[in-house]
């Protein structure tokens, strides 16, 4: 069997053979401000088309070669069948004024046929419109390659294409179809021939109002997708790319219980959140964030409603980043954040999961508005809502649904990232969150405390506690360390007591500041994952930096004596992920 990762290498040497410079991914959050996420390989190359860049300058050639990071969101209610995803991996070449049609369809024919040793079933090429003539040219060149090829004529909507949702470089294609393991022909290779520039999106193209407003390209430009995972499909002859070995490790980890969608679902998903997450993404509200914060709830949602645990979701992300880190090193890198991450979602929504599950079925009817305010005050994304409300929701669609989203943004938007709990913040340092001057108050407080129970664990449980994470808001500060076990009860206790000790001494809050290095020398902690300046401020509780009870690299803000604590109380212990545990903790 040809495994995808030969696949890759096999598509990168073969273009690196033909005169291509290979260029990595970019990230999935596109530079281009036009588009929300990165949905194409061309993406990136937008400015060799129009000429603004140079690709000799910049690589070295006038063609190039990448397997691209992609996301479409316009799949997403397509996932559970047996090749739709969000995520996917694309192949692609690219030509800038390089090479012509007769070079591109050569190229294809040989890596398909030759390489790949696929026999093709079809391929198909523009019958033309109004001001773009019928491709003969196309069919011509695949007869002389094989004689008998079955070519077949199809327009605008199939073989014209442009970049999702943008303007950019567009034009007609010819796509190669090949047999998959139940007998199907799917496509597998889009070859689009960049001859016209549309100042519009691909979905205006498709309403007709292309032709007046397309501006020949000065270059003729060669742009070609192949998913990872059709080719794939199709190269280890299976009926579903949930079969390839690209999923077949999610896709095991799961319950075997699960229904067959079900489990194809989260699988996609899980997969999307980690590469999301891996290039910076954040769950939130809005763009990309507002995506993958669709994403991971949908795979709370089963999780809960087949009473699993997020354990299984930790896993799936914990495959993906083994499976695809020696091919995307951010998935590595980012590991911590992205577990980190998922949980901190997960906290977020396990406080209204469940109500907004028995309210969905509570209600008799849900139509778009209705599915909009279950978002709007138990977080209950469109898929959940859509999937749970089964035939109630009957009257529910995404373009309905999306509209209520905007109108909702657009009479929120003034000011709306600095809301927090009906306030604009007057603190936000990542860590520490307030609104107003009592919350400050608070929240200093528990920063304080943070530092002391920091340093009371590593009494207790020993050199081996580090800090993972810290989240301050005014109702408690949580603490995440690595530990290898459960903390028992009477170490809790400990722990508790020992802050509680230091701050019956009332003992003094201030810091120095030091160059990094002699910061380092004081044997103060710090956060391996922080990046710090030059010089720090080294934050101690005591009455010298030498004696202190407490030494941390920290920004503040504090209280200036530990008194003002008065009284400290540990609320819970958990794990969050493996060697992994969290504290939440209060003060009075
Ligand atoms: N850029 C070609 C494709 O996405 O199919």
């Amino acid at each position: 069997m040809i495994r995808s990762t030969d696949i890759r290498a096999k598509f990168s040497a073969f273009w690196k053979s033909r005169g291509h410079a290979a260029v990595p991914s970019s990230s999935l959050v596109p530079s281009d401000p036009s588009v929300l996420l990165t949905t194409a390989g061309m993406q990136q190359f937008k400015p060799y088309y129009t000429g603004e860049a140079d690709p000799v300058r910049d690589f070295g050639s006038k063609s190039a070669a990448s397997c691209q990071k992609s996301f479409r969101t316009s799949d997403i209610d397509e996932v559970g069948d047996e090749r739709h995803l969000t995520f996917f991996e694309m192949l692609g070449n690219f030509s800038f004024g390089g090479y012509g049609k007769r070079e591109a369809i050569t190229y294809a024919y040989d890596f398909i046929t030759a390489e790949m040793g696929l026999a093709i079933s079809y391929v198909t090429v523009f019958e033309g419109s109004a001001s773009v003539p019928r491709d003969e040219e196309s069919a011509g060149i695949w007869k002389e390659l094989k004689s008998d090829i079955d070519v077949r004529y199809e327009g605008m909507e199939d073989v014209f294409w442009g970049p999702t949702g943008s303007s950019g470089p567009c034009g007609p294609t010819t796509e190669i179809y090949v047999r998959n393991g139940a007998g199907e022909d799917i496509e597998i290779w889009n070859i689009v021939f960049n001859q016209f520039l549309y100042p519009g999106s691909r979905e205006e193209l498709l309403a007709g109002t292309a032709d007046k407003e397309l501006k020949p390209l000065a270059q003729f430009g060669v742009d070609t997708g192949m998913g990872l995972e059709r080719l794939a499909m199709v190269v280890q002859k299976t009926k579903t790319v949930f079969e390839t070995d690209l999923f077949a490790p999610l896709i095991a980890a799961l319950p075997a219980e699960l229904d067959e969608r079900t489990k194809r679902v989260i699988a996609d998903h899980a997969r999307g959140s980690a590469f999301l997450l891996s290039d910076g993404v954040r769950p939130s509200n809005k763009g990309a964030g507002y995506v993958l914060r669709r994403l991971m709830r949908r795979v709370f949602a089963y999780m809960h409603l087949n009473a699993l645990s997020n354990d299984i979701f930790e896993a799936l992300m914990k495959i993906v980043i083994a499976e695809y880190g020696p091919e995307y090193q951010g998935l590595m890198k980012e590991r911590d954040g992205i577990i980190d991450a998922m949980w901190a979602e997960w906290e977020q929504f396990a406080r209204t999961l469940d109500r907004g599950v028995k309210a969905i079925a509570a209600m008799p009817s849900i139509d778009s508005k209705a599915a909009f305010d279950l978002y709007q005050s138990m977080g209950m994304t469109y898929e959940i809502v859509k999937e749970l409300g089964g035939t109630k929701a009957r009257g529910l669609n995404r373009e309905d649904f999306d509209r209520e989203f905007a109108k909702h943004q657009a009479s929120s938007r003034a000011g709306a990232e600095k809301k927090f709990g009906g306030h604009g913040l007057i603190l936000d340092t990542g860590e520490l969150k307030a609104g107003n001057e009592e919350e400050l108050k608070k929240v200093t407080r528990l920063h304080t405390a943070t530092h002391l129970l920091q340093q009371a664990l590593k009494d207790v449980l020993g050199g081996e506690v580090a800090q993972r994470g810290s989240d301050i808001t005014v109702e408690r500060t949580r603490f995440d360390f690595s530990f290898p076990r459960k903390v028992l009860p009477e170490e809790l206790k400990k722990a508790e007591d020992i802050v509680n000790a230091k701050i019956a001494e009332d003992l003094p809050m201030t810091f120095v500041e030091l160059p990094i290095e002699e910061a380092k020398k004081t044997g103060a902690l710090y956060y391996f994952k922080e990046k710090y300046p030059e010089r720090v401020k080294v934050y101690y509780a005591g009455r010298s930096l030498e004696t202190a009870y407490s030494r941390e690299f920290c920004g503040g803000p504090h209280v200036t004596h530990t008194g003002e604590l008065k009284k400290f109380r540990i609320m819970k212990e958990e794990a969050t992920s493996a060697g992994i545990r969290r504290i939440r903790a209060t003060v009075e």
